[in-house]
């Protein structure tokens, strides 16, 4: 396969820029080509058959780009919909975020008692229990959906005050929990971890699920012989389903830098 091929990453809206910067980080000489669904962002109230359809259309969307590799930014589609982009990308490997999260945070446990905070989908799914039990079944997984993250994320409020409350409210019962580890597992919950990791209190490790995510790529990528060995940095490119205008502002928030063109497409 051609290694100069790009990474598809997608996520449901801008969350999973999150995600493209860690690749970046990781694996600084890859191409990137992301996909944010914007026009029918948040997943995470919504059902598993409707999930699941998008999840297909967002990888139909990557596949005409021939990426080497799919990275499934998005927790709930990693958590409902994992096998939907599997069967519908071919042979090339796929990861999400949810296996990578659960294995770093297996192996980061002390007291086999792990925190997980996601979105309606994602928690009710379960997948992020399953998913460490069946790393280890002693481990306790005490979850929480956590909706309100989501626009609060978005609006870049992230060391607001009504944040800090809302961060109270959904974090008070999982403390009394006594967890040594907690996961961050949905895309935009990275960029409120200041807040989070205040409210949750000292001693707890945080998961962030896309840095564990990238850690996993580059390994795979590595095993398969599949790095890009050319030894230039490319732009991201970046496709959205809506608002190419408003991914500006966000893009700022989550990258910390200017953005590159944003393409639209229709899903
Ligand atoms: N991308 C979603 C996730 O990581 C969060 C936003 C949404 O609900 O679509 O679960």
């Amino acid at each position: 396969m051609n290694t100069e091929r790009p990474i598809g990453i997608f996520d449901s809206g801008i969350g999973g820029l999150t995600v493209v910067k860690a690749i970046q980080a990781a694996l600084p000489f890859e191409r990137i080509v992301y996909f944010g669904d914007t026009a029918r962002v948040p997943y995470g109230p919504k059902s598993q058959i409707t999930i699941r359809k998008y999840a297909a259309d967002d990888t139909a969307i990557l596949m005409r780009y021939q990426p080497k590799m799919i990275i499934v930014a998005c927790n709930t589609v990693s958590a409902l919909a994992l096998d939907v982009v599997e069967k519908s990308s071919g042979n090339i490997p796929v990861i999400g975020v949810l296996k990578s999260g659960a294995i770093l945070a297996v192996q980061v446990t002390k007291n086999n008692r792990i925190g997980v905070i996601g979105t309606q989908a994602t928690v009710c799914s379960n997948a992020y229990a399953c998913a460490i039990n069946e790393l280890d079944a002693d481990i306790e997984v005490i979850s929480k959906a956590c909706p309100l993250f989501v626009p609060l994320a978005e609006e870049g409020l992230t060391s607001h005050s009504a944040t800090r409350l809302i961060a109270e409210h959904y974090l008070t019962e999982i403390r009394q929990q006594h967890i040594d580890t907690l996961v961050l597992g949905c895309t935009h919950y990275p960029i409120l971890r200041q807040v989070i990791e205040e409210t949750i209190g000292n001693g707890i490790s945080i998961i962030d699920s896309a840095e564990a995510v990238a850690i996993r790529a580059r390994a795979l990528l590595s095993d398969s012989g599949l790095l890009n060995r050319s030894q230039k940095a490319f732009i991201p490119h970046l496709l959205v389903s809506d608002l190419p205008q408003k991914f500006s502002v966000l893009y700022q928030l989550f990258m910390g830098s200017e953005q590159p063109d944003v393409d639209l497409v229709e899903v």
